[in-house]
């Protein structure tokens, strides 16, 4: 895919990744090249992480006070996608997220994450995310019998790096019912390119795109740590 390189910071055969606002950058991507995308967008809850260890208090999320983006991301969205998207919600917003993305694409499904282990909170403690399947036309995964809801423990804070850190197998199923080898999958919220990690371990190739400094730098050195890990071994 032919990109306008302006505001790439790493360029590889298997990954693009930009640092800055995704509502600039995506205007660069051509209409209908991205295969899958599988993001992860702020939402819109202005979260104030109270991780167990402490770790993550006073830690924010760049957009999450807002959904001012989210028609212009829409309108982005449905034209650089060929046809498939997922993109991640909590429960507060799922009726928002939901209307705006039905003026553009059909929503084919509405996935549930079980994170398969409580978050912080008294009551009905948080134990899930949702998944919004958007289309053009339709969405065919790969195994005939699966299910909506996807049961994958989540990282232990411990070992998380950002206080909405994905696990990688999740996005690996998601990754690997919806697209091929050799397809673009674009995350245009990248964190610390979780999606980014999984979307070459399963020789795909990656397009990222991430606002802030220090998130930005952890997933480019997450993702080049991965595609080295992936070519020495093909070396040996
Ligand atoms: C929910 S987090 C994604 C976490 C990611 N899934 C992971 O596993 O690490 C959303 C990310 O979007 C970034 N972000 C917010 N607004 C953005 C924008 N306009 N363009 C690009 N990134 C943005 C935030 O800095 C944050 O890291």
């Amino acid at each position: 895919m032919e990109l306008n390189n302006k505001n790439v910071s790493t360029h590889t055969h298997t990954h693009t990744l930009y640092k800055g606002d995704c509502l600039e950058i995506m205007k660069d991507i051509p209409d209908g090249s991205v295969d899958l995308v599988v993001t992860d967008p702020p939402y819109g809850i202005d979260l104030k992480p109270q991780r167990e260890n402490g770790k993550f208090k006073n830690t924010k999320v760049k957009n999450d006070d807002n959904l001012k983006w989210l028609p212009i991301f829409t309108e982005e969205l449905y034209r650089i996608t060929k046809n498939v998207a997922c993109v991640f919600c909590g429960w507060q917003n799922i009726d928002k997220f939901k209307m705006e993305f039905e003026k553009r694409f059909i929503v084919k499904n509405i996935l549930i994450w079980n994170k398969d282990w409580f978050g912080m909170g008294n009551n009905y403690r948080p134990n899930y995310e949702l998944i919004l399947l958007l289309c053009k036309t339709n969405v065919k995964t790969k195994s005939n019998n699966k299910s909506n809801i996807l049961t994958y423990r989540r990282k232990s804070p411990q070992k998380m790096t950002h206080s909405c850190e994905k696990p990688v197998i999740l996005l690996e199923d998601l990754i690997t019912e919806l697209s091929n080898e050799n397809d673009t999958i674009l995350d245009t919220f990248m964190g610390t390119g979780s999606c980014g990690e999984a979307t070459i371990r399963n020789n795909r190739k990656f397009i990222g795109i991430e606002l802030d400094d220090t998130y930005f730098e952890i997933a480019k050195n997450r993702i080049e740590d991965t595609y080295n890990e992936l070519n020495n071994t093909e070396t040996i």
